[in-house]
């Protein structure tokens, strides 16, 4: 199979398509057709040796495609999956558990289906099942036209929250139009002097950022990040700060896929590159500056 792979840490040259043995699936496992595999910054930092990775590997997590071969009883030759790859997604066929992917609904397209899992997971997890998050209340979300941002404006404002996003200038109307009520531009606003006593402040950003939101947050309420370090809290504000590590889930998959085909959670797709371009895909992933989704069309 024609694969990504990469040999040693170092810039988006690393990437190189090759000639790579195909995966073979064990036992409750699938083999993959993929057709769609979408990109996560994770993986630029697995490249660049940020987050250790062992190599040579091939990267890449999300992906939608066709099963082509299954030691698992409840999948068949020929199921339309999407979810997690267990052997690297950046290639034409991918082996995983069959409890990491779930059949992709009719209606969804392979691209929507690929943008999914790691994003929309991590959204619904932070807001959730880690911040409790109930109609209603408040939430600041940073970084809210990025890839698991869209996703989380979108996720809370259906639950009934009220959301104020935090971006640039240019991602306004974009962020505003998935359902926030209200945005930060922090490149000309201090987040903590435009906003206060928030529910949940949710960070996809990292560094200063999450510091910075631990002050808008209400006394007795919760930061949530997922970006790096977490900051201390004074214990007398009874302010939770935890740092989410997202973990798949079957039955998550199903339910955001679900709330795709019903046309109630929309994907934006930044860019599409072909597999043999992913060195641009993650020079792209790597300026932090992507509205949606970035993805790698496999099967082109
Ligand atoms: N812990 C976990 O399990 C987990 C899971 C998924 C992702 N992550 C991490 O979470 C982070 C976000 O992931 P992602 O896929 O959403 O990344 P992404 O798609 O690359 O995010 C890009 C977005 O970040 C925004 N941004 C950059 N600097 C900002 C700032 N100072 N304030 C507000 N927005 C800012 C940009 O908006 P502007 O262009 O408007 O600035 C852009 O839209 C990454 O570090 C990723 O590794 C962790």
């Amino acid at each position: 199979m024609k694969a990504i792979v990469v040999r040693q840490t170092g810039g988006p040259e690393v990437l190189r398509l090759e000639d790579a043995p195909d995966p073979e699936p064990g036992e409750g496992q699938v083999l993959v057709r993929v057709e769609v595999a979408a990109i996560n910054p994770i993986e630029y930092k697995q490249r660049n040796g940020i987050v250790p990775k062992e190599l040579p590997a091939i990267l890449g997590s999300d992906f939608s495609g066709v099963v082509e071969r299954s030691l698992a009883t409840e999948l068949q030759e020929g199921a339309e999956v999407f979810g997690f790859a267990g052997s690297g997604a950046y290639a034409e066929l991918a082996v995983t558990p069959v409890s990491m992917v779930a059949e992709k609904p009719e209606g969804v397209s392979h691209e929507a289906a690929a943008a999914l899992p790691v994003a929309a997971m991590t959204a619904y997890q932070a807001l959730f099942d880690r911040g409790r998050l109930e109609g209603g209340q408040r939430v600041l979300i940073a970084g809210a036209a990025g890839g698991v941002g869209g996703f989380a404006v979108q996720l809370a404002s259906r639950a009934g929250a009220h959301v104020i996003g935090v971006g640039s200038a240019r991602n306004r109307d974009y962020v505003m139009s998935l359902g926030a009520t209200g945005y930060v531009d922090y490149t000309t606003e201090d987040v903590t002097q435009a906003i206060d006593d928030v529910d949940l402040a949710f960070d996809a950003v990292g560094g200063a950022t999450t510091q910075a939101l631990l002050a808008t947050v209400r006394e007795g309420g919760t930061l949530v990040g997922i970006a790096g370090a977490m900051p201390e809290t004074d214990p007398s504000s009874g302010i939770r700060a935890e740092l989410l590590i997202m973990s798949p889930s079957r039955e998550q998959l199903v339910m955001l896929a679900d709330l795709v085909a019903r046309d109630e959670l929309k994907v934006e797709i930044a860019e599409r590159f072909p597999l043999a371009d992913a060195a641009k895909a993650h020079e792209m992933s790597e300026s932090g500056r992507t509205r949606g989704k970035i993805l790698l069309d496999v099967a082109g």
